[in-house]
């Protein structure tokens, strides 16, 4: 495994993470033993850095990996647990209260990482007011870190003016071959401002695994049967991607999901990607994106090829 810094700190952490959302039932992880085989094969193979959110699986997700890693007797210091908080509990009573419980379920006293999932789009709260209760806690030293996720850069702005003593450390979007929005703004503002960007669904939900073809895509039961990449308008658009990642895999002796990681990988040193994974199998796969590099060629061809997809989110 390769490892860097969690963006402005001196935190070790992996090239790749581990994304736990697939310990829910939207995704269908919820057996215990499974999920901590999963989590075992990452720490043996040097994956250092956990993604989990309070509302995977509402709490399955947290408790099942906070206990894992007490299971499988991985030092405190040695993993950087990353977690996330609605929202809709950004306000300064619902912290205090949804930080306790994170704790509690993750079975630690401090969170590495608390990202802010989703604005509070809906509850109105201003960002002054939940910034000053977040500071609070990093102060109290049951936060290390904090970073955002699916914010607009005017919010991040605004988030960072409304700390005294913090800053963000990272920042969480959409990012993937075939949905590459993220990078009008918010990658370079990661860039600019030393944050990592870690990017969500780096694999597309498994879309560009290469292992689904427009011929025999699946009734999904899971999270995808929603999900627009694999609605046959947009997954027909994938197809000749799809090929070359099989050819340019194949030149390297490496799998499809290796290449648009490793493409990832060298797009920015900012990047941190948490692929998801359901299989000791899968996390072996991810973690061997790991210690080799795409020719400048085969990077700027995968490039090219991937900037005509325009996935359609209007399918319905
Ligand atoms: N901040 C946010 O709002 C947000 C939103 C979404 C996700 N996330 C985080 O990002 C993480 C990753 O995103 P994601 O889970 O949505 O999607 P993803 O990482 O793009 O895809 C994960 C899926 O790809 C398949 N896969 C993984 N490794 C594979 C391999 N080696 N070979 C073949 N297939 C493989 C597995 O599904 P199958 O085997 O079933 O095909 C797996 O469940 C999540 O776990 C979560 O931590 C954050």
């Amino acid at each position: 495994m390769e490892y860097t810094t969690l963006g402005w700190t001196d935190l070790k952490v992996s090239r790749i993470g581990l994304g736990t959302w697939q310990y829910s039932e939207a995704w269908g992880l919820t057996d215990y033993e499974k999920a901590k085989q999963v989590i075992a094969k990452a720490v043996e193979l040097g994956i250092n850095f956990f993604d989990t959110a309070m509302v995977y699986g509402r709490g399955m997700s947290e408790e099942f990996l906070g206990k894992a890693l007490r299971e499988l007797g991985v030092k405190r210091d040695d993993v950087v647990i990353a977690t996330k908080i609605p929202g809709e509990f950004l306000n300064p009573h619902d912290i205090f209260k949804s930080v306790d419980k994170s704790l509690k379920r993750l079975g630690i006293d401090s969170i590495d990482l608390l990202q802010l999932h989703w604005p509070p789009c809906w509850h109105n709260y201003p960002t002054p007011a939940y910034a000053k209760t977040l500071e609070r806690l990093v102060l109290l030293g049951k936060i290390k870190y904090l970073g955002v996720s699916n914010y607009p850069v005017v919010l991040i702005e605004e988030l960072r003016s409304s700390f005294s003593f913090t800053d963000v450390v990272s920042m969480q979007y959409r990012f993937n071959l075939a949905e590459r929005w993220a990078e009008e703004e918010l990658i370079p503002y990661a860039e600019a401002n030393d944050l990592t960007f870690i990017p969500w669904s780096p694999l597309a939900k498994g879309a560009l695994t290469g292992k689904y073809s427009l011929g025999a895509l699946p009734e999904f039961k899971d999270v995808r049967g929603g999900e627009a990449v694999f609605h046959p308008e947009n997954f027909a658009k994938l197809e000749k991607l799809l090929n070359t990642l099989r050819d340019v895999a194949a030149k390297y002796g490496k799998t499809p999901t290796q290449v648009v990681l490793n493409w990832m990988l060298k797009y920015s040193p900012v990047m941190l990607p948490i692929p998801g994974a359901k299989t000791p199998e899968q996390v072996e796969e991810l973690a061997g994106a790991i210690g080799w590099e795409l020719s400048y060629e085969d990077w700027r061809r995968i490039d090219e090829e991937s900037r005509s997809i325009k996935i359609s989110y209007a399918t319905w």
